[in-house]
């Protein structure tokens, strides 16, 4: 009886390690390049006229970007590449960077330390929320609020403020497999403005949940959420975690396989502030918006969706990229809950 249920254990386990290692493995096979290309085309096509939304102009630069920007990507975790319109302008990272730099901390002091340092509850209020910081015990919140990722950013371990921004910047190249670099003019202007970012990192220095000087993290944060990158860079980066962890370009391992799942489970619940409950009701994915107009979304063990466009809306996510990537994972079926089609 009990050798019996034991056998039947093993063997539900061994399915279980199966569909846990093996299925979400089986690379981007289940859907052919044709398909793949397919898909980036049609939700190009579908989207590319729409004009709703406005870019972000509390950054004065991001005004000046040309609106009608669109590109679309695919990236699988082998590294081939599925584009369509303009996946080669560089534009800012912005909030997109805020996991990548989670990923650091992660790999420097566990995800423990992300939990009990910074939190990952989800607000259900907006990006710059300082209603949050009084609200939750946490005052951080998660990663993805600008608190919490001024909170990552003071918890990088550094001997200096250059130390800092050094390893912020590499990371994030590490994840694009690409030396990525500070767009400057962005930086000014969201540097010279940051009252509102200024704000929320002194009270969480007050609070005791900010681990460095506060106007060295604000520095090093403004200029990681400048720093240039193009759609198939973030596609990059996000196939980087659908491939748990090793870059597909470079072979090189950037996050512990092991951090992953926590890493996607913030993004999952957190990544679109006040609208994570509806992108995970309609696209069911983990993704990060950014105001700059990028969003990177993880089909976990099989590529990223990304897609690029200035205009966005109330809550500061690009309304077309959303629009292209809730489309792509509808037509593909590849929604973690189950296949979700439009
Ligand atoms: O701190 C800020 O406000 C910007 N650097 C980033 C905000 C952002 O991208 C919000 N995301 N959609």
């Amino acid at each position: 009886m009990i050798k019996g249920s034991m056998r039947r254990n093993f063997f539900a386990s061994t399915v279980c390690l199966f569909t846990l290692l093996v299925m979400p493995l089986a690379s981007a096979a289940d859907h052919t390049p044709d398909e793949l290309q397919r898909v980036v085309n049609e939700a190009h096509a579908r989207y590319e006229d729409l004009k709703e939304g406005k870019n972000a102009d509390y950054i004065p630069i991001l005004t000046t970007v040309p609106s009608d920007l669109f590109g679309v990507v695919i990236a699988t975790r082998d590294g081939k590449i599925y584009a369509a319109g303009d996946v080669n302008y560089k534009f800012s990272i912005q909030s997109v960077s805020k996991p990548f730099t989670a990923a650091l901390v992660m790999q420097q002091q566990g995800p423990a330390a992300v939990k009990e340092k910074i939190g990952v509850e989800p607000t259900g209020l907006p990006f710059n929320s300082k209603i949050a910081i009084e609200l939750y015990e946490e005052r951080s919140a998660n990663p993805s609020v600008n608190a919490g990722a001024i909170a990552a950013v003071s918890m990088v371990q550094a001997d200096s403020e250059q130390d800092r921004w050094n390893q912020v910047l590499q990371n994030l190249s590490d994840f694009a497999g690409n030396e990525l670099e500070l767009l400057e003019d962005v930086y000014e202007s969201e540097y010279s403005t940051a009252w509102s970012n200024r704000g929320i990192a002194n009270v969480l220095y007050n609070y005791g949940r900010l681990y460095s000087d506060p106007e060295e993290a604000l520095r090093v944060y403004t200029k990681q959420c400048s720093v240039g990158v193009n759609a198939i860079d973030l596609a990059i980066m996000g196939a980087t975690l659908a491939n748990q962890g090793v870059n597909p370009i470079t072979n090189k391992r950037v996050l512990a396989a092991r951090h992953v799942p926590e890493l996607l489970a913030v993004m999952a619940m957190t990544g679109f502030y006040d609208e994570s409950g509806e992108w995970q009701y309609t696209a069911g994915l983990p993704a990060k918006t950014g105001v700059g107009g990028g969003i990177v979304t993880v089909v976990p063990g099989k590529f990223a969706i990304v897609a690029f466009s200035p205009r966005l809306n109330e809550s500061g996510n690009s309304i077309r990229a959303m629009k292209a990537i809730r489309y792509i994972s509808g037509e593909l079926g590849v929604g973690l809950y189950g296949a979700n089609p439009e």
